[in-house]
C-alpha cells in the first residue's frame, strides 16, 4: 500500500488539480485536508474544462470516494453551486461518492463580509486575499465560536452555536461600522441549506481509517501552495491554515503514517497571485512573455498572476518542509522558446549568500536573487509524453532543478491535457 499526498511546493496554482486528477486513476479515495474555495483547480479532459474549488479533484473519475476533511473550511450554499455546475458537466456526485467530515467547519456569509471588509479598509491590513471568508473562518475554529456541519443536524443546537458566533461578530462588526447580523434570517438560511449538505457528512476519520485497514490507496489533494502556509509560509502574506504536508494527517483525522510518498508540485517558473515578497518577480517582457504562454490568471478570482523565474532556492525550502519524496514539474512547455532561462540558486543579503529565504520581512525585502543562466531550447515540448520526445535543453533544464531542490522529478507535464504527461517514477509504488 502506498498513500499520496500532493503539496503546492510554491505560491498555489502550480498545476496540483491536473495532477490529482492523472493520480486519482490509481488511487481509491481522493481528500482535501485543508483550504476552502479559495483553491481553484483545472482539469482539461479530451478538450472538456472541469473548474473544482471545494469538491477534490477526484469527483470527475468513476468509481472514487471524494472526501472534504475537516482541516477544509466549507462554504455550503458555494458547495451546492459548484455540485450543481459539475453535475451539468456530466459527472456523478452522490452520497455515494462524496462525503464531507462533519466535524468541518462552515464558512458564512459574514466570514466573506468580513474578510472583504479587512481588505478594503487600508493599504496596512491588506494580504490580497481572494475575498472568501477564509481567513475568518478559520479564526473562528480556532476561537471555538465557529458552526460545524454536524450542528446542522439539530435545531436548538445550531441556534445556540449561531449566538454564540455573533457575540463576538456583532461587536466587530460595529467596530468597522457593518450592519448586525441578521440572526433570524441566518438561522432560516442555514435550516434550509442543511438537508442538502447533510446526507453527505459522516465521520469521515473512520472511513479513512477502514479504508486504510483495507489497503485501500489514499490521494490527498492540498491546495494553496507551501509558500502560503500559515507557519512556514512568507507570513502575513499567507492563506490562514497549514498547506505543508503533516496536515494531511490532522485535516483529514488520520495518524502521520498514513502518508508515504510526498508529492510537490512545482510549476517550471514562479507565479504569486494577491501581495507579499517574490524575490525572482519579474517586470520585464520575460514577465510578460510566461503570464501571456502560461495563461496566468486566477481561477478562483480571475486575478493577473504575477510572474518570474524559477526559484530553486524556495523549492528547495518548501521540498524539506513537506518532506518531499519526488516532484511533478508542471508547465515546461511554457519556457519553450526562451532563449536564456534564469534560476535562482540563493539569495544575497548585504554582501552575505544566503541558500534559505529569512523568516524577517525586513532581511526579506534586502535579499536579492543571486541567478544561474541556462541556454533555452527551441523546440516544442508541449504534449510530449515521453522522456525521449523532450529536447536536450529541456532534459538539461530538469536534471539542474532535481540538482538544485534536492528532489527527483517522479511526473512531468507538457500541457494542461490530462494524458499529456510523463511518469518517471510511480508515486503509488506498492
Ligand atoms: P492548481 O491550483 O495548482 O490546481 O493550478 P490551477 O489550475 O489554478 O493553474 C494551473 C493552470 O495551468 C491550469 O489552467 C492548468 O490547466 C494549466 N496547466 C497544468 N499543467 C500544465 C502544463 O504542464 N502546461 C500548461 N501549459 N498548462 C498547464
Ligand atoms: P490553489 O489551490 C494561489 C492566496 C491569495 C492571497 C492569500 C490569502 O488554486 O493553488 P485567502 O483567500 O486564502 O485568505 O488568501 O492566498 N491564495 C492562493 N493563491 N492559489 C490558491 O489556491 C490560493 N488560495 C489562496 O491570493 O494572496
Ligand atoms: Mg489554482
Amino acid at each position: 500500500m502506498a498513500n499520496v499526498a500532493v503539496i503546492g511546493a510554491q505560491w498555489g496554482d502550480e498545476g496540483k488539480g491536473k495532477i490529482v486528477d492523472w493520480l486519482s486513476e490509481r488511487a481509491d479515495v481522493i481528500v482535501r485536508f485543508q483550504g476552502g474555495h479559495n483553491a481553484g483547480h483545472t482539469l482539461v479532459i479530451d478538450g472538456t474544462v472541469y473548474k473544482l474549488h471545494a469538491l477534490p479533484s477526484g469527483v470527475v473519475r468513476k468509481g472514487k470516494l471524494s472526501v472534504i476533511g475537516n482541516g477544509v473550511v466549507l462554504d455550503p450554499w458555494h458547495l451546492v453551486r459548484e455540485i450543481e455546475a459539475i453535475r451539468a458537466q456530466g459527472v456523478e456526485i452522490t452520497p455515494d461518492t462524496l462525503m464531507i467530515a462533519e466535524n468541518t467547519p462552515l464558512i458564512l456569509p459574514f466570514h466573506g463580509e468580513l474578510d472583504r471588509a479587512r481588505e478594503g479598509q487600508t493599504a496596512v491590513a491588506k494580504i490580497g486575499t481572494t475575498g472568501r471568508g477564509i481567513g475568518p473562518a478559520y479564526e473562528d475554529k480556532v476561537g471555538r465560536r465557529v458552526i460545524r456541519v454536524a450542528d446542522l443536524a439539530d435545531e436548538a443546537t445550531l441556534a445556540l452555536r449561531v449566538d454564540r458566533a455573533l457575540v463576538h461578530h456583532n461587536a466587530l462588526r460595529s467596530g468597522l461600522g457593518l450592519e448586525p447580523i441578521d440572526r433570524d434570517g441566518l438561522i432560516a438560511e442555514l435550516r434550509e441549506i442543511a438537508p442538502q449538505i447533510l446526507p453527505f457528512a459522516k465521520p469521515v476519520w473512520r472511513e479513512l481509517d477502514q479504508a486504510k485497514r483495507e489497503g485501500k490507496r489514499i490521494l490527498f489533494e492540498g491546495a494553496q501552495g507551501a509558500l502560503l502556509d500559515i507557519d512556514f509560509g512568507t507570513y502575513p502574506y499567507v492563506t490562514s491554515s497549514n498547506v505543508i504536508a503533516g496536515q494531511a494527517a490532522t485535516g483529514s483525522g488520520l495518524g502521520p503514517d498514513a502518508v508515504e510518498f510526498t508529492l510537490g508540485i512545482v510549476k517550471a517558473y514562479t507565479t504569486r497571485v494577491g501581495e507579499g515578497p517574490f524575490p525572482t518577480e519579474l517586470h520585464d517582457v520575460d514577465g510578460e512573455r510566461l503570464g501571456e504562454r502560461g495563461h496566468e490568471f486566477g481561477t478562483t478570482t480571475g486575478r493577473k498572476r504575477r510572474c518570474g523565474w524559477f526559484d530553486a532556492c524556495l523549492v528547495r525550502q518548501t521540498a524539506a518542509t513537506s518532506g518531499m519524496h519526488g516532484i511533478a514539474l508542471t508547465k515546461l512547455d511554457v519556457l519553450d522558446g526562451f532563449e536564456r532561462i534564469k534560476v535562482c540558486t540563493g539569495y544575497d543579503l548585504d554582501g552575505e549568500r544566503l541558500d534559505y529565504l529569512p523568516t524577517a520581512s525586513e532581511a526579506q525585502s534586502r535579499c536579492t536573487p543571486v541567478y544561474e543562466e541556462m541556454e533555452g531550447w527551441t523546440e516544442s515540448t508541449e504534449g510530449a509524453r515521453s522522456w525521449a520526445d523532450l529536447p536536450a535543453g529541456a532534459i538539461k533544464y530538469v536534471r539542474r532543478i532535481e540538482e538544485l531542490i534536492g528532489c527527483p522529478v517522479a511526473l512531468l507535464s507538457t500541457s494542461p491535457e490530462r494524458d499529456d504527461t510523463i511518469l518517471v517514477t510511480d508515486p503509488f509504488r506498492d
